[in-house]
Formats: C-alpha cells, sequence, structure tokens
C-alpha cells in the first residue's frame, strides 16, 4: 500500500471548500503521458493553480500503474523544482467498480470518482455507498455522479443525456456519504458533443449548442447548499483547433464544444471541479499534424511533441485564468 500522502499528494476536500466560497473551479485535467504532465504543472505552477491529475482506467492501463505512482511523486517534486508548491490531488475518473477504487487508494490515488450513473439508483447508491466507506478509511475523496451524460466514457457510451433530477440529490448525498457530486446539466464527453440537428447556426455558419440546464443546476445548489459539484465533458472544442486539424489532413466532422462563457458562469457557482480532456487532445493533434505538414521529414518524437507540450501548456493557462478563474488560488 501507498497512501497518497507519502507521494506529497493531497485530497480534494479542503480544495473543493475554497473553491465553492471562492466562486472558481479547479481544472481537472486527464493524462496519460509525460507530456501532458509536464504541460499540465508547467501551466498550473506558472498560475498559481491548484490542480486534480485525473487519470480514467484506459488512461491507468495505458500508463502502466507503477510508472503512474512515480509520475505523481514526480509531479510534486516537479512543481516544488519550477518554484511553487502547487496543492496537487491524483484522481481516479469513472471508476467502475470497488475493486477498482480498490486498487487506485493502494496505490496513491488521493481521490476516486466512482461513477454509478449508468445503474438504477438503489444500486447508484449502494455501490457508492461502498467506496466511500473504503476510501474515507485513508483519507481518500469520493465524487459520485447523478445524471447520465451523452458521448463516450471509456466502454460505456450514451447516445442520449439523462439529465440530473434534483429530487434525488440530497437523499444520494445523505446515504452515499460522497465528498463531491457530478451532475448532468447538458454537458458531454468528446469532441462531438451535438449531433448538427440539435444545435443552431450562427450568422458565420458555426454550430451552436443548446445551451446548458442552469436551472437544474440552480435548484442542485438550493437542495444542496455549498455542496461540491462537478461538471464532466466541459471542453469548449475550439473552433481555431478543429481548423487547424483539418486543415492538416484531419477529418473531424461537426465537432462542437461546450461556450466558454457558459464554463465561466458554471465556475462563478457551485461548480467547484471542471472536468477537460478533449480539448488537450485537440491541441496536441493539431501541433504534431502542424509539424507534419510543414516537416514532412521529421522523425524525431521531440520535435513534433515538444510543440505539442507548448500547445498545451498554453491552452490550459487560457483554461485556467480565462474560464476558470483558478489562478492564484494554490
Ligand atoms: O470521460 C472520459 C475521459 O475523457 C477519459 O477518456 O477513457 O478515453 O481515457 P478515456
Ligand atoms: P471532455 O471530453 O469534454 O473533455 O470531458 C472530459 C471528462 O469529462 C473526463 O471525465
Ligand atoms: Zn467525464
Amino acid at each position: 500500500m501507498t497512501h497518497y500522502k507519502e507521494l506529497g499528494l493531497v485530497n480534494s476536500k479542503e480544495l473543493f471548500q475554497k473553491a465553492v466560497k471562492g466562486g472558481y473551479a479547479i481544472p481537472a485535467f486527464n493524462f496519460n503521458n509525460l507530456e501532458q504532465l509536464q504541460a499540465i504543472i508547467g501551466a498550473c505552477v506558472e498560475t498559481k493553480s491548484p490542480v486534480l491529475l485525473q487519470v480514467s482506467s484506459g488512461a491507468r492501463k495505458y500508463a502502466n500503474q507503477t510508472l503512474l505512482k512515480h509520475l505523481a511523486k514526480g509531479a510534486v517534486d516537479y512543481a516544488n523544482e519550477l518554484g511553487y508548491a502547487i496543492p496537487i490531488v491524483l484522481h481516479l475518473d469513472h471508476g467502475d467498480t470497488l475493486e477498482l477504487c480498490k486498487s487506485c487508494v493502494e496505490s496513491g490515488f488521493s481521490s476516486v470518482m466512482i461513477d454509478g450513473s449508468h445503474h438504477p439508483y438503489e444500486k447508484n447508491v449502494e455501490i457508492t455507498r461502498q467506496v466511500v466507506e473504503y476510501a474515507h478509511k485513508y483519507d481518500v475523496s469520493v465524487e459520485g455522479e447523478l445524471g447520465v451524460l451523452a458521448g463516450i466514457e471509456d466502454e460505456v457510451s450514451s447516445e442520449v443525456t439523462h439529465y440530473t433530477r434534483p429530487e434525488e440529490v440530497e437523499d444520494f448525498v445523505k446515504k452515499t456519504g460522497v465528498d463531491s457530486l457530478a451532475i448532468s446539466i447538458g454537458t458531454s464527453h468528446g469532441a462531438t458533443k451535438f449531433k448538427p440537428a440539435q444545435c443552431t447556426r450562427n450568422a458565420d455558419g458555426v454550430l451552436v449548442p443548446p445551451p446548458l440546464r442552469f436551472d437544474i443546476l440552480e435548484e442542485v445548489e438550493r437542495r444542496i447548499p455549498g455542496f461540491p459539484i462537478v461538471l464532466h465533458g466541459a471542453s469548449s472544442v475550439p473552433p481555431d483547433l478543429v481548423k487547424l486539424i483539418n486543415g492538416n489532413g484531419g477529418k473531424l466532422n461537426d465537432a462542437v464544444g461546450i461556450p466558454e462563457d457558459q464554463l465561466r458562469r458554471a465556475a462563478a457557482s457551485a461548480v467547484c471541479k471542471v472536468n477537460i480532456d478533449s480539448d488537450g487532445r485537440l491541441a496536441m493533434t493539431a501541433a504534431i499534424r502542424k509539424v507534419f505538414t510543414e516537416s514532412p521529414a521529421e522523425f524525431d518524437p521531440r520535435k513534433y511533441l515538444g510543440p505539442a507540450r507548448d500547445a498545451l501548456k498554453a491552452l490550459y493557462k487560457h483554461k485556467i485564468i480565462n474560464v476558470l478563474g483558478s489562478a492564484n488560488r494554490a
């Protein structure tokens, strides 16, 4: 057993309380490899932002759990070396079983998500409560979820959104003991969050997605005041990145995300953690495709992963400063 404190990590409890009170959200950036980790830590240190390093079960398989543990410890040391000891949480994204959550707690994670949102309500309560009982013995934070986002989460995918039912949140939080709650208010995973038929078009012909259901968020806040809320599927899918990808041989059709002004509004509320993965993938892919178009003879990975890392860091700084408001909160 490696406890997260041995790695210099923190859990999310205090960070979330401060974020809810302060009217900002903490970034949860997904990572799978070294360059992504370097970009996250570099961006968060330079902006003095707390951060959740977020790892899906697929990412854990990809990167290897032993390496991940050392990478997380390395991230803490790297932040110190860069000159500012930001609080770093290592978080399991979309855990689907008690066994996976236990294994993460035992290998140094300071926070886990148990996503029972695809189960019937009572089963979701049961599995979430079991994870909380285990994780809290080690002071590890637990995120649960009510409502289902459209899109793909590892092996689980849903064609349609099932909005969170506000009338369930008090009971769920009380019965499970979770520390934070992910809700579904119209965000979605991936880079194609909505079908064109669900959107309108602005004067330039750009797809405009349906607005988020702030009425649901407000009703949730009214029922569990001050309780930390999490927003998944919060990439904005910047059109300039999609254009860069498609202009350099890519084929991303109908890519559309959540407008940043809506994310800003959510971050100012009880939403205290915002999950961003797809935008990072787009930024890296755009930078790599550009290098390959401009320098087809290039074959040194540092020559395309380096620019990808720079682009990623710039994107993260933008999110922290202009969207989430978490700069100078570390
Ligand atoms: O919600 C899903 C995250 O973007 C993780 O994606 O399962 O492909 O690693 P992944
Ligand atoms: P995006 O696909 O919008 O980046 O969402 C990521 C996410 O919710 C990870 O859990
Ligand atoms: Zn998610």
